[in-house]
């Protein structure tokens, strides 16, 4: 069974053909460099860039593998959450592709991609707890199976990536601030300043960042003659040290939570041992060495996917197309890209709006 996945849902363009023997058989990653200057992606932008360049991409990709588009057996694309621009663009692509060549279309949601990715590249098993932490997301699930999900705790606020640029992006240091800031922070004194670790009383498994974010502020403000966050000029070393106490507080704040999650999964799935990661902040070495000691603790097995496709990709959107079609989910040609789409949402009786089981 041969897949080919097309994710367009934020700034990277990207097309991959995945089969069901766990090979990536060719892929290809175009991520836009045209949001760099504004510190942040811009929707319109990066809508017109994903349909420049969609077509060679998934050209490209299908190159690699060294197959046609005769021989996939379906097609799948990230179909939201994300900016309804790019999906759009993503959606259509596949949706011509399945037309012409009478071939099943999969929706899938971009969560799930990230989601279902360490399953491709470590072989882990349903039932397994997930910490999915992206630019745009951050929650802890239980992945019961394809589409079934149960989620434990969420940000009340910030995603941890977006936490993450806004703290870069305080201190200048451009778009994304995840892998800016880890660099920096493997410099810094991580105990040099004092940070709070919002909710850590809450009893829940729910996240905050913006109370960090703003403790973040008024530090770099203080190196402002007028106060002002844009007017400060810190040190290299005292940016390094900022970063360094940035990324141990937010990790700590993860941590914390997911230790609840680990004793409420455990006493579900007595059998079950995997931890997982998964989003874009996935790709910071840091966490997954911390999470790596957590699973230890308490005899769980850690499980990272590559930190190249931690960060957007069309592998996990071909694997989770996969996993879906080989479920018997695919979608029909009217199924709507949806800008909002909540993973718990879609469990296999409620399949998302469209949704069909063949
Ligand atoms: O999954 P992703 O590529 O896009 C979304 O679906 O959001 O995640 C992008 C996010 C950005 O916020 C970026 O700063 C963060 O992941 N990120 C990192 C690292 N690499 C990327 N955060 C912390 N450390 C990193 N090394
Ligand atoms: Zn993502």
């Amino acid at each position: 069974m041969i897949v080919l996945g097309i994710e367009s849902s934020c700034d990277e363009t990207a097309a991959a053909v995945v089969n069901d023997k766990h090979e990536i058989l060719g892929e290809s990653v175009l991520s836009q460099e045209e949001h760099k200057k504004y510190g942040g992606v811009v929707p319109e932008i990066a809508a017109r860039a994903h349909l420049e360049h969609i077509d060679e991409i998934i050209e490209l990709a299908l190159k690699k593998a060294g197959v046609s588009l005769q021989d996939i057996d379906a097609v799948a694309a990230s179909s939201g959450p994300g900016l309804i621009g790019g999906v759009v663009v993503g959606v259509m692509a596949a949706k011509a592709i399945a037309l012409a060549l009478d071939k099943p279309f999969v929706a899938v949601n971009h969560l799930e991609g990230h989601a279902l990715t360490a399953r491709l590249t470590a072989g882990v098993e349903y039932p397994f707890l997930l910490l999915l932490v992206s630019g745009g997301h951050c929650q802890i699930l239980i992945v019961k199976n394809v589409g079934d999900y149960q989620r434990l705790g969420t940000t009340i606020d910030d995603a941890a990536g977006e936490a993450f640029d806004k703290v870069a992006k305080m201190l200048g240091l451009g778009y994304p601030g995840g892998p800016m800031i880890e660099k920096l922070a493997a410099q810094g004194d991580e105990n040099r300043f004092s940070l709070p670790r919002p909710l850590q009383n809450s009893g829940d498994c729910n996240l905050s960042f913006s109370g960090l974010k703003t403790a973040v502020r008024k530090i770099i403000e203080s190196y402002a003659p007028d106060g002002m966050v844009e007017h400060a000029i810190l040190p290299k070393q005292d940016v390094a040290d900022v970063c360094a106490c940035f990324q141990k507080a937010a990790t700590e704040c993860l941590l914390m939570k997911l230790e609840k999650a680990i004793k409420i999964f455990k006493e579900k799935y007595p059998e079950a041992e995997d931890l997982v990661v998964a989003g874009g902040v996935a790709a910071n070495t840091y966490l997954r060495e911390s999470m790596e000691r957590l699973a230890k603790r308490y005899n769980m097995t850690f499980a990272a996917p590559p930190v190249r496709f931690c960060t957007d990709n069309g592998v996990m959107i071909a694997w989770a197309g996969l996993e879906r079609f080989k479920n018997g989910y695919t979608n029909s040609l009217d199924f709507k890209p949806r800008p909002r789409w909540p993973l718990d949402e879609n469990a296999p009786k409620a399949v998302g709006a469209g949704g069909v089981k063949a």
